[in-house]
């Protein structure tokens, strides 16, 4: 079980955390570093086309094409939720007591997010691209949602957005054959949203202890719904536009491909196992899950076509 100290005492750990180690990304990155040329921007096995036959036709050109504009969409979506995100947080912080540490970790949350925005944005710029702009629905749901979310629905959908974007992000920090620059930002996100999941998960745990029932139905239903969301929108069509690829060929190469669910499911797996100790999956939102192609009891994902 997952253990969880007094809200207080977390949140003085985690602000000692941040004195010690935080980044301020137009000081320690080298934005003037030229790309290089050669190199992927995020690793072949996180593509969303690796390992289909449509991967095998590919140039190495066009497979490193694809990389860069999967990474520009994955930060952009990145900017998307942290906006959302910060909303949230800033609307508890309005009702809560601000001589409180749990409230001035909140805070600095805050600010890291606001860095790590402004660090995906240049990191888009740099990349010499346009971001993904989130469709009418996405974007008027991002409006919406800061007004509705309370109570523990706020991290689990804090902890869908970051659980993911984490494994994919700890893949990228790791592998050398990627741009420096990529790794740079991965690695200093990876560093700093370690803080926030520790601190959405413990209040995860704190908040549903004395929450009832229909809290928990509605943190169910956020987590599966976001589950699927993010799986959606990480595979955006748009990116095999850009790339200069046919888009009902790669889509229908991505949809099948047994591979990339593989590693979608093995991504999802620690949050997974989280929520399920939680009581967070189950019901009519396991439905969620499947389309999501996470299997709900995390024993193996379900496939649903070939991947050749
Ligand atoms: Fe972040
Ligand atoms: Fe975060």
């Amino acid at each position: 079980m997952t253990k969880v100290a007094d809200r207080e005492t977390t949140a003085q750990r985690l602000l000692t955390g941040s004195v010690r180690r935080s980044y301020d990304p137009d000081i320690d990155i080298d934005w003037d570093a030229p790309l290089v040329e050669g190199k992927y921007f995020a690793p072949p096995a996180t593509l969303t086309l690796y390992a289909t036959p449509l991967w095998d036709r590919l140039t190495e050109e066009q497979r490193i094409e694809l990389s860069r504009q999967q990474t520009v969409n994955a930060v952009s979506v990145g900017i998307w939720f942290e906006n959302i995100l910060n909303q949230l947080l800033l609307r508890m912080t309005y009702e809560q007591d601000p001589t409180k540490r749990h409230v001035h970790y909140a805070l600095t949350e805050l600010a890291d997010e606001c860095r790590h925005m402004t660090m995906f944005g240049r990191l888009i710029e740099a990349l010499g691209e346009r971001p993904y702009k989130q469709g009418f629905v996405l974007h008027n749901l991002g409006r919406v949602l800061p007004l509705v979310l309370r109570g523990p629905s706020v991290w689990v959908a804090a902890l869908i957005g970051e659980e993911i974007f984490d494994s994919i992000q700890r893949a990228t920090m790791h592998d050398e054959r990627l741009q420096p620059l990529v790794r740079q930002v991965m690695s200093i996100h990876v560093i700093e949203e370690a803080r926030h999941i520790r601190y959405a998960r413990e209040d995860t745990v704190r908040r549903l202890e004395r929450s009832p029932w229909w809290v928990r139905e509605l943190s169910r239903l956020v987590v599966g719904a976001g589950a699927l969301l993010l799986q959606t929108v990480l595979a955006r069509p748009e990116m095999y536009k850009r790339a200069g690829l046919d888009v009902r060929e790669a889509r229908k190469a991505a949809r099948t491909n047994a591979h990339a669910r593989q590693f979608r499911a093995e991504g999802f797996e620690r949050l997974r196992s989280f929520l399920a100790e939680q009581g967070l999956i189950g019901g009519p939102t396991r439905v969620f899950w499947h389309l999501a192609h996470v299997h709900p009891d995390g024993t193996e994902v379900r496939l649903l076509g070939p991947s050749t």
